[in-house]
Order: C-alpha cells, then structure tokens, then sequence
C-alpha cells in the first residue's frame, strides 16, 4: 500500500510521519515526492493546502486526509471525484489548546486588560473596573468536537454560554440557537462572539455589516476559524462605530496576513499568527492511521466528511 504525504507547509512534518507510518503499518510505501515514483500505486494522500492538480494524477486513490480539522484548504471539495473518501481531523489534539486560547482571551476581555493594551499608547494612566462574570453571555458559533470543548472549558470557569449551530440539535445545559434564521437573535444575546465554524459555502462572510450592527455595543470578537467568515472592511467599520471593542483573530482571508493589511494597524485587533492550535503530528499520525486501516477492513472512517455539509 503505497501513501503520499504532501502539501504545502508540511514538509517539517515528514520525518516523523515517515517514522510513524513505518512502525504501525506493514508492507507501507511512504512517499512525500511525485517524482520517480508509480503514481497509479498511491492509495492514500495525506495532504494541507495542495498543488492543484494532484488529484487528476492519482488515479487510484482512494482516500484524502486533510492534516487538520478543516477541509477548506482542499479547495472545492464538490469537484473531487465522489469515490474518493475525503477525512478531517477530529480534535487531534487541538481541542484543548484552543479552548484554552479563548479562556484566555475571554478573561482578558471580561477583566478589560485589552483597554490597557490600547491605553498605554497614549501613556494614560485609566484604572477600569471588571465586567461581573454573571452580565456576561458568551456565544459560541459551532459546536463539533472543538466548540464543545471551547464550551465546556467556559462553562467550567463559570461563564455563562450560548450556542449557535446550524443542526437542530439541542445540547442538554446549553441555550441554543439554530440555523440562519436565528443568527442575529443569537448575536443580540451576547458580549463576546467566539467562532468555531468549518467554512462552509453557506456560512462564509457569516461576520459582516448586518451582523455586526445586530451585535451589543462593545462585543469583543475571538475568531479562531477561518478569516473567510468574516469581511475585513466590515469588521474595521464595526470596531470604528464601536460595536466591537475589540477583535482577536487567528485566522486571515489571506495568510500570511498581508504587510498592507490595515488589521496590523489597528490597536483594537489583536494578531496571532493562526497558531491557536498548532498541528500535533504524533495524534494526527495515530488518528489517520487508525483510519486506514479500518478503510482496509471496510468499516467507515472517523472524521469522513459529510460533502452535502461541506465539513
Ligand atoms: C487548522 O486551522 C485546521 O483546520 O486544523
């Protein structure tokens, strides 16, 4: 059985993914060059962001493994021949680190430090006081296996939080709202917007002027999904007219963030380059081989996507 590992900005990775697949499966091809080898014998790409055309040159292939919990860096998934399974990460390892990373930022944002951020430019000196944990609502957009977990470490904290998903399906303990329709009710509920979505056709650029202007003065925004959620004009217009405190994104439209980008400007948005979670290759390597081998038995893969949802 012969496996591809190739992308764009993996590379680091191979060594250990070489390794890994060399000591847990038998009679393994491990492959990360096109050149000089069959590709008429690669059964399984595993792949981030990659070259265009690798698909059309793999005429056996069988399954597709994003190394990550999205699958938008695959392009559009609906022009990928239907007998090729296409799989996502399932947590992998980033669950908890991202969790974290919006307790973080929410208890920055309910302790006000982030006006301290802003003020020290103008060396003003402005004592504030914190915002009672019991007025605030946090709203979390997603609740796959990530958001449940962002939603849980909050909860733990004692936070208070709603969930917006687009399946009506209720979570015991946890106010939710469903689908488009309630999306702006959600938004009108909440202080701080927590994004946690795949990127869908039909939640991208969810976060624009209508939301924003259906949003409390002063919500704080975390984006830890993907920037194409959200247009960048819209959401400068909403920190200037004061409807969002303040932005921290991971994510961009187009990273690297771009050195022009008026984001990098502006003391009201915090940047972190998409590192919220970081790619935990051992239990990326365990998950996806664990899925090979039961794709080799016939029995269904964890993480298969859904090609109607789009994740
Ligand atoms: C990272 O952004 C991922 O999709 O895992």
């Amino acid at each position: 059985m012969s496996i591809l590992f190739k992308g764009n900005g993996i590379s680091e990775f191979e060594p250990y993914a070489k390794k890994a697949f060399n000591d847990k499966c038998k009679n393994i091809n491990f492959y990360s060059n096109l050149n000089s080898i069959n590709q008429k014998e690669i059964k399984y790409l595993i792949t981030w962001n990659p070259e265009k055309n690798i698909i059309k040159k793999l005429p056996n292939l069988v399954a597709i493994f994003t190394l990550g919990a999205g699958v938008d860096s695959l392009g559009d998934i609906k022009k990928i021949p239907k007998n090729i399974k296409i799989i996502r990460l399932l947590d992998a390892g980033m669950a908890e680190p991202i969790a974290n990373y919006v307790l973080a930022f929410t208890i920055l944002f309910m302790n006000r430090i982030h006006l301290s951020f802003i003020d020290r430019y103008q060396k003003k000196w402005s004592p504030f006081v914190p915002f009672d944990i019991n007025t605030m609502n946090i709203g979390v957009m997603g609740f796959g296996k990530i958001g449940e977990k962002v939603v849980r470490k909050l909860q733990k904290s004692k936070f208070n939080v709603i969930v917006w998903r687009k399946k009506r399906k209720k979570i015991s303990g946890i106010e939710t709202f469903f689908g488009k329709n309630s999306f702006q009710s959600f938004l009108k509920k909440i202080n701080v917007i927590v994004n946690v979505l795949p990127l869908t056709e039909q939640n991208k650029f969810i976060l624009n002027k209508d939301s924003f202007n259906n949003c409390n003065d002063g919500t704080f925004l975390i984006n830890v999904a993907r920037g194409e959620h959200i247009i960048d004009k819209d959401l400068i217009n909403a920190i200037n007219s004061k409807k969002i405190s303040m932005a921290v994104l991971d994510v961009f439209n187009q990273e690297p963030l771009p050195k022009s980008h008026p984001f990098w400007k502006n003391e009201r948005i915090i940047i972190t380059p998409h590192s919220a979670a970081p790619t935990n290759i051992e239990l990326a390597c365990k998950q996806i081989i664990k899925n090979i081998k039961n794709i080799e038995k016939n029995i269904s893969p964890l993480g298969l996507v859904n090609r109607s949802d789009g994740y």
